[in-house]
C-alpha cells in the first residue's frame, strides 16, 4: 500500500526516484510524485495515474536536484487526483513529505492545525504531517537538530501507521525518515545513500542495507547516516548485506511479472528445500530452535494469513495433522484478531505472509504473542517485520515475488509447510519413517514435475481464449482439491474480473447449483483417487445442467467426458496441489491477457495489504 523512494548523494536524483517507483509500483498505482531539492528550493512533480506518466513529465528530466523523495500511491483517504497525490507540502512551502500508512487521527489534527490557521489542498490523512512539523518548528523544539525535533514532536501527535520522508529546503543536505507498521529501508552507497519500501527499489545501486525497525528515526546525509531510537537517543546500527540478484526483479523477456513467476516456481521449491530435506537424511531447519519437549506439550496449532497465503495455510494444516497428529485449525488474518480465539502457551501459531507486512496478519500475530503462544512466521522477504516480531522465522526461497497475484510464492509456501510437518513428525516420531521418505523424495521430485506442468501452457492458453467472454465460472473440489479451487477462483478473480466462486465438491447441491445454467464454466481439481468417483459424481451433475468443464486431474478419465481436460503428473496427494495449482494459474494469466488487462497490476489492489 503506497510505495516510498529517497535518494541524497551525488547524482541526479530524478532517474534513481523514478526507477525506484517503478519497481514499488506494485504496491499501489493510483498516483505517483517526486519532491526534490532544486537551487534551494523544494519542486514537486506529481499527477494521478501511473508511474510512467513522470516518466517524460514537462520539466522533470531537467532538474539537477541530488536529493529528492517519491511516492507511488494507493488511495486511502481521497481519490486519486493531482491534488491528493504525494508529496504534500506544508503551507510555507518549505516541508515535503511522502507518507505510507494511516494516520487515524488526521481530523483531529486537521481541526486543530485549521484552527491555528492552516489550510488544506487535499482529501488525504497525510497532509496533515507537513503542516504539523511546520507547526512544531516554528513553535520550537527541545532538541539541537531542530528538523528532526520537529519531525520527531509531529510524529508524537500521529496514531496509525507510517513510513515517512521528509525534505526541507532549510536543511537541504538530509532526508529525515521514520517508521512505525509500514516499511522501510536504507541503501549505503558510497558519497550517496538510499531509502525505499522494499530491497528490490534500490537494488540496482546497492547490496548493503540498514533496516530500519518500528520508531526508529534515521537522517540520511550524503556520507553518513544517524539513527535513533524513539526518544531521539543516537545508537549504531549494523549494515546486512543482501546476496540478492537485481535481476531477480526484473521480467527477463517475460511480458509480465506473474508469468515469469509462474515459470520461476521449479526453482523456488528447489530454493525452499534445499538444505532442509535431504534424502537419507532427517530434515534441517538450522535456526529453528523448537524440540520435541515443545511440540509435545502442544495441543493446538494456529495457522492464520490472508488471501493466497491462508489457502496455502489449508494445504498445511492437511499435512501437519496427518504427519504429526497435532489438530490445526486454519483462520483468517482479520478475522482471527477480533474474535478472541482460544490461546495459550500450549498453541503453536504460524504466521504465512510472503510480503511479512500484511498488517492483519502482524496484528494477529502480536494477539497470540500476548496470549502467550509462540510464534512462528514463514514469509519470502528477508528481514521484514514479520520477521521482527515473531519468536520463529522460516523463509520460502521464492524470491522477489512483485506480480499483485501470488503464484509462486504460494506453492513455495505449501511446500515449505509440508517440509515443516515433515520436521516436526521426525523429532514428535508421529509418523511411519519409511512413509516420511516416500513423501520426502516426492517432495525432491516436485521441480521436475512442476517443468512437465509447465509444458501444458499452450493448452491453457487456448480454453483461456474461448472462455475469456464468461461472467461467472464456479471451482470444484474435495480435500485439498478444494483448497487449491479456492486459490484458482481467487486467481481468476482477481486479474480477470470474472466472477468466480469454489465451492466443495459436495456442498454445491446444497443451493448454489440453482445457478448453473446452459454454458456455465465450471472447472474441476480432482488429484485424489479415493475421492475422485465422488468429484465426478458431482461434475456429472453439473454437465447434466449444461454446464462447460474443465477438470484439472492426474488421473486418467478415459470413460467420462468433460469438454478440457489438463493432464498433470501423479504425487503424494499431501502436495498435489502444487502441481494442480499451475494450470489454474496458467488460466487466469490467460484470461487476464486476452481481455487486455494489465496482469500485474490489477484495479483496486495492491501487493502488500498493509492496511486494515
Ligand atoms: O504478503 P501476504 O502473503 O501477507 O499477502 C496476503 C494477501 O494479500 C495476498 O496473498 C493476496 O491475496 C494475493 N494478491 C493473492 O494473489
Amino acid at each position: 500500500m503506497c510505495g516510498i523512494v529517497g535518494y541524497i548523494g551525488n547524482k541526479k536524483a530524478v532517474p534513481v526516484l523514478v526507477n525506484g517507483l517503478h519497481c514499488l509500483e506494485y504496491r499501489g498505482y493510483d498516483s505517483a510524485g517526486i519532491a526534490v531539492l532544486e537551487n534551494n528550493k523544494i519542486v514537486v512533480k506529481k499527477d494521478k495515474g501511473r508511474v510512467a506518466n513522470l516518466d517524460n513529465m514537462p520539466g522533470i528530466n531537467d532538474l539537477e536536484a541530488s536529493i529528492g523523495i517519491a511516492h507511488t500511491r494507493w488511495a486511502t483517504h481521497g481519490k486519486p487526483s493531482m491534488e491528493n497525490s504525494h508529496p504534500h507540502m506544508d503551507n510555507s512551502n518549505q516541508f515535503a513529505v511522502v507518507h505510507n500508512g494511516i494516520i487515524e487521527n488526521y481530523n483531529e489534527l486537521r481541526a486543530f492545525l485549521t484552527e491555528k490557521g492552516y489550510h488544506f489542498l487535499s482529501q488525504t490523512d497525510t497532509e496533515v504531517i507537513p503542516n504539523l512539523i511546520h507547526y512544531h518548528y516554528t513553535k520550537g523544539v527541545d532538541c539541537e537538530d531542530t528538523f528532526l525535533g520537529a519531525i520527531h514532536a509531529a510524529v508524537n501527535d500521529l496514531k496509525g501507521s507510517y513510513a515517512l520522508e521528509v525534505i526541507s529546503n532549510l536543511f537541504p543536505d538530509r532526508v529525515v525518515v521514520v517508521r512505525k507498521d509500514s516499511p522501510l529501508v536504507l541503501g549505503k552507497g558510497k558519497e550517496e545513500n538510499y531509502v525505499a519500501s522494499d530491497i528490490p527499489a534500490v537494488l540496482a545501486y546497492t547490496k548493503d542495507f540498514y533496516l530500519l525497525e518500528d520508531n526508529e528515526y534515521a537522517v540520511v546525509y550524503q556520507d553518513h547516516v544517524q539513527f535513533y531510537d524513539s526518544n531521539l537517543v543516537e545508537h549504531v546500527k549494523e549494515v546486512k548485506v543482501i546476496e540478492w540478484d537485481a535481476t531477480a526483479a526484473e521480467k527477463n523477456g517475460y511480458e509480465d511479472f506473474m508469468l515469469k513467476e509462474i515459470h520461476e516456481q521449479p526453482m523456488a521449491i528447489r530454493e525452499t528445500i534445499k538444505n532442509r530435506l535431504n534424502l537419507g537424511e532427517k530434515c534441517l531447519f538450522k535456526d529453528l530452535a523448537i524440540t520435541k519437549e515443545y511440540l509435545q506439550s502442544l495441543n493446538k496449532i494456529y495457522i492464520v494469513a490472508c488471501g493466497t497465503a491462508m489457502h496455502a495455510g489449508l494445504v498445511g494444516k492437511d499435512a501437519i495433522e496427518k504427519l504429526c497428529k497435532i489438530p490445526v485449525e486454519v483462520d483468517i488474518a482479520s478475522e482471527f484478531r477480533y474474535r478472541d480465539p482460544i490461546i495459550d502457551e500450549k498453541t503453536l501459531c504460524i504466521y504465512i505472509s510472503q510480503s511479512g507486512e500484511t498488517a492483519d496478519t502482524l496484528a494477529a500475530l502480536k494477539l497470540a504473542k500476548r496470549k502467550g503462544a509462540k510464534t512462528l512466521a514463514v514469509t519470502n522477504v528477508i528481514g521484514s517485520s514479520i520477521t521482527r516480531e515473531a519468536d520463529y522465522t522460516v523463509y520460502t526461497y521464492a524470491g522477489p515475488e512483485i506480480a499483485v497475484a501470488s503464484t509462486k510464492a504460494y506453492t513455495s509456501q505449501v511446500v515449505l509447510l509440508t517440509v515443516l510437518a515433515v520436521y516436526f513428525a521426525e523429532l514428535l516420531g508421529s509418523y511411519e519413517e519409511a512413509k516420511l521418505e516416500e513423501l520426502k523424495t516426492e517432495i525432491s521430485g516436485l521441480p521436475a514435475k512442476l517443468e512437465t506442468v509447465l509444458e501444458e501452457e499452450k493448452t491453457l492458453k487456448d480454453i483461456a481464449e474461448k472462455i475469456y467472454t464468461e461472467h461467472d465460472m464456479y471451482f470444484l473440489g474435495r480435500g485439498s482439491d478444494y483448497h487449491v479451487a479456492m486459490e484458482g477462483s481467487l486467481k481468476v478473480k482477481e486479474i480477470s474480473y470474472i466472477h468466480s466462486e469454489a465451492y466443495a465438491s459436495g456442498e454445491l447441491k446444497h443451493g448454489t447449483i440453482a445457478l448453473i445454467e446452459n454454458g456455465i464454466t465450471v472447472i474441476g481439481v480432482l488429484t485424489n483417487p479415493e475421492l475422485t468417483p465422488k468429484s465426478i459424481s458431482n461434475i456429472q451433475e453439473v454437465v447434466s445442467r449444461g454446464a462447460k468443464t474443465l477438470v484439472v486431474t492426474n488421473q486418467d478419465l478415459a470413460n467420462v467426458s468433460f469438454d478440457y481436460v489438463v493432464r498433470i503428473p501423479e504425487t503424494n496427494s499431501l502436495i498435489s496441489p502444487i502441481l494442480s495449482v499451475v494450470p489454474l494459474q496458467l488460466l487466469a494469466y490467460y484470461i487476464s491477457k486476452t481481455k487486455g488487462l494489465d496482469v500485474d497490476k490489477p484495479r483496486n489492489l495492491a501487493k502488500s495489504v498493509t492496511v486494515e
